[in-house]
């Protein structure tokens, strides 16, 4: 998908020379290890960096010798008479807020996790693993680190909870009286989407391929400018669906996609590298799924626009498992007819890499290669969006989230300025939980004089092969995705 942006990169850069990189550094996140815009290698720093515990786990320790009855809501602790179980933890008093808080929402039927945390049955049951995998900060999975900024929807528990689910299993995971939970948290009321588009024929792909990148040209319904304030990406098949963007094609650009599209047999053409084929045109992102990441509302008052006349690519990288099955995946939107700013999707990363200038190197067995870039955000815009030169207003930027594959390790990104500002840190990289992160706090940001910085580790102890830049599963990628608005400056 960097592909063509990389293309006029290069082609702009014979004409402005090089950029001017900036380093500042971070005073939220560890300071930047490596100059921006430079790969360095930094195997030297390898053994300091694979020994720094999770963040988690010492804190974890220290609250497992807490007061157990911390945590406890003391004006519902009505004592009651009916046993010696009632004066420690219980589960409906003191555990049972919790699961509902911060487990349930995937521990249940038809869900992600694979057993349900719903009852007391169910909880005693998996009591003794529950204990390692909370007090190793592995569930919930919330893969930032807790010291760089803080997110809605923080799904990590906190001390305070993690010292009561603790000192409740310590005094014998007691069940306690049903009549002490309190009532169970409010369902967030769905959200009311009014479009779902989807492929319009199950797709199977082909087998005799690792990756195989397919993109599906979908016709956005509206008759009117509107903006999209909700949108969710739904994988038809988990287990074959490596990736999903959700490109919004311009108009003036239709008639080029749908060459492609009509071009090729069968639903879709194939689009590796981005939805355009060789041809570069602007392409916008409307959204993303990737394994982990859960979408729905965008940032309040916020939206992006979509004109009508448009069609969206669907991109799906296909990473089949070597038996025959079918995806059809589906996309669904919140549309408004209007909103306060205007909003865009910004993929980041050093757009030499996808074509080797300079090559995104990880040399074989090097326990910690470090890739590491920065950037304007008025460059990047002027790649990605048509309207060139119009995007000089301050802007707020909502939310962080981060890209790379399997053999990544650990990751950063950052705004580099007068206000510099740790936007996330991703001590332990996994592959299947990541997360599109919004603060709590969209942070100003300077489209011309602040720069965006992105840091990526990576771990190839005992791959004899280099690795590259490159969208298939055992390539690697470097890229930063940021949700930036902007206020409304035209109709
Ligand atoms: C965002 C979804 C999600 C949330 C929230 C979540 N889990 Fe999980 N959990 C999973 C999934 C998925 C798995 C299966 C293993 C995996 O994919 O990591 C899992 C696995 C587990 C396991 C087995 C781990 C192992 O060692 O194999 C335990 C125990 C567990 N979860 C407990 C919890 C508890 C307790 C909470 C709340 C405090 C919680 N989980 C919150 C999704 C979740």
């Amino acid at each position: 998908m960097l592909t063509s942006f990389a293309v006029r990169y290069v082609r702009r850069m014979k004409n402005t020379g090089p950029l001017v990189l900036v380093l500042v550094a971070l005073p939220a996140c560890n300071s930047p290890s490596g100059s921006p815009g430079a790969d360095t290698n930094a195997d030297a720093d390898a053994d300091a960096d694979a020994g720094t515990a999770p963040t988690g786990a010492t804190s974890a320790d220290s609250t497992t010798d807490a007061d157990p009855t911390t945590g406890q809501p003391p004006t519902t602790a009505t004592t009651t008479t009916t046993g010696g179980d009632e004066t420690g933890p219980t589960y409906y008093r003191d555990a049972k807020p919790i699961f509902d808080r911060k487990c349930v929402m995937c521990h249940q039927p038809e869900n992600i996790a694979p057993f349900s945390l719903q009852t007391y049955d169910e909880v005693s049951t998996f009591a003794q693993i529950i204990v390692p995998a909370i007090t190793n900060r592995i569930m919930p999975p919330w893969p930032p680190g807790a010291d760089c900024t803080s997110y809605k929807h923080d799904r990590s528990l906190t001390d305070e909870e993690l010292a009561t689910l603790l000192g409740w299993v310590d005094a014998g995971a007691h069940e306690g009286d049903p009549a002490d939970a309190p009532a169970p948290p409010e369902p967030e009321p769905p959200i009311a989407y009014d479009i779902e588009l989807g492929i319009p024929e199950p797709y199977t792909p082909s087998l005799d391929v690792n990756d195989d990148y397919r993109c599906f040209l979908l016709d956005w319904p509206k008759d009117q400018p509107s903006y999209v304030t909700g949108l969710t990406i739904e994988p038809g098949d988990r287990q074959i669906v490596h990736h999903v963007i959700a490109y919004l094609v311009p108009p003036d650009e239709v008639p080029l996609y749908q060459a492609l599209d009509d071009g090729d047999p069968g639903p879709g053409y194939p689009c590796f590298g981005g939805p355009s084929g060789e041809a570069t045109p602007k392409a916008q992102w409307l959204g993303a799924w990737v394994p982990g990441s859960a979408n729905g509302e965008l940032p309040e008052g916020t939206g992006i626009l979509v004109k009508p006349g448009s069609k969206i690519a669907l991109q799906m990288h296909y990473h089949p498992i070597g038996v025959e099955l079918s995806d059809q995946s589906t996309l669904k939107a919140r549309t408004a007819e209007d909103v306060e700013r205007i909003a865009f999707l910004l993929p980041i990363a050093n757009p030499g890499w996808p074509i080797n200038t300079p090559p995104m190197l990880i040399p074989p067995n090097a326990p910690d290669t470090l890739h590491a870039f920065a950037m304007n955000i008025d460059t990047i815009m002027g790649w990605v969006y048509a309207e060139e030169g119009l995007y000089t207003l301050p802007m707020l930027l909502h939310s962080a989230s981060l890209h790379m594959h399997t053999h990544a390790s650990s990751g950063k990104l950052g705004k580099l300025g007068v206000d510099s500002a740790c936007l996330l840190d991703v001590p332990r990289w996994d592959f299947n939980w990541q997360g599109i992160y919004e603060l709590e706090e969209p942070v100003p940001i300077s489209p011309t004089l602040d720069q965006i910085y992105l840091e990526c580790h990576y771990d190839n102890t005992g791959n004899e092969n280099a690795i590259l830049w490159g969208e298939g599963t055992e390539d690697e990628m470097c890229l930063g995705v940021f949700y930036v608005s902007t206020p409304k400056i035209f109709p």
